[in-house]
């Protein structure tokens, strides 16, 4: 093989080896302590219905609505709430990086939103709401593959 060839396969494999171990990290369910799985479900299922509410006030213009439910969002953070000092140990030795800086985008991504709604900016509401759900669709399939199986990662 000529030297040209093999720094192109080695290319090759190394990009390969990235974009698998982009797509399908590890599970973080299996290894979360009982509190946090509970505390992590709760979050979860609050965030779900905050944003079905915000849905339904970016199309009818509810921009107060907007505000309030992204702001409940924000403080639901789940690392800056609820979690004692063990908890946060325990999540922080369990999730791997690329997890909680999603969290954060995430969390962050909900104050502009609150902003947009004070700011009645509809276009700015919409994009920052498609944003945030695709951070939902790479969380979960990039940590979460294992309950939700059919979620393919984001191109
Ligand atoms: C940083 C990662 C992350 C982001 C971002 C994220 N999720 Fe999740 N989500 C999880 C994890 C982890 C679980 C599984 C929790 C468990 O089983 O303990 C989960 C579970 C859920 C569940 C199931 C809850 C239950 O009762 O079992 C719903 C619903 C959900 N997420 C909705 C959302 C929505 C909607 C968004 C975006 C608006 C979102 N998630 C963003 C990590 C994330």
């Amino acid at each position: 093989m000529t030297k040209t060839s093999g720094s192109l396969l080695s290319i090759l494999i190394l990009s390969l080896t990235v974009s698998f171990a982009a797509a399908a990290a590890e599970p973080v369910t299996p290894k979360l302590t009982e509190k946090l799985d509970r505390l992590l479900r709760e979050e979860m299922r609050s965030i779900q219905s905050a944003m079905g509410q915000i849905h339904s006030a970016i199309v009818m213009g509810q921009h107060g609505i907007v505000a309030n439910h992204a702001e409940q969002i924000h403080d639901s953070f789940i690392l800056q709430q609820k979690l004692t000092e063990q908890d946060r140990e325990d999540l922080m030795s369990t999730v791997p990086k690329g997890f909680i800086d999603l969290d954060k985008e995430f969390h962050q991504l909900s104050a502009s939103l609150a902003e947009a709604g004070r700011g009645k900016n509809t276009n700015e509401q919409l994009r920052l709401f498609t944003e945030m759900t695709g951070n939902c669709v790479q969380c979960h399939s990039t940590y979460v593959s294992d309950r939700f199986p059919g979620v393919s990662a984001p191109e």
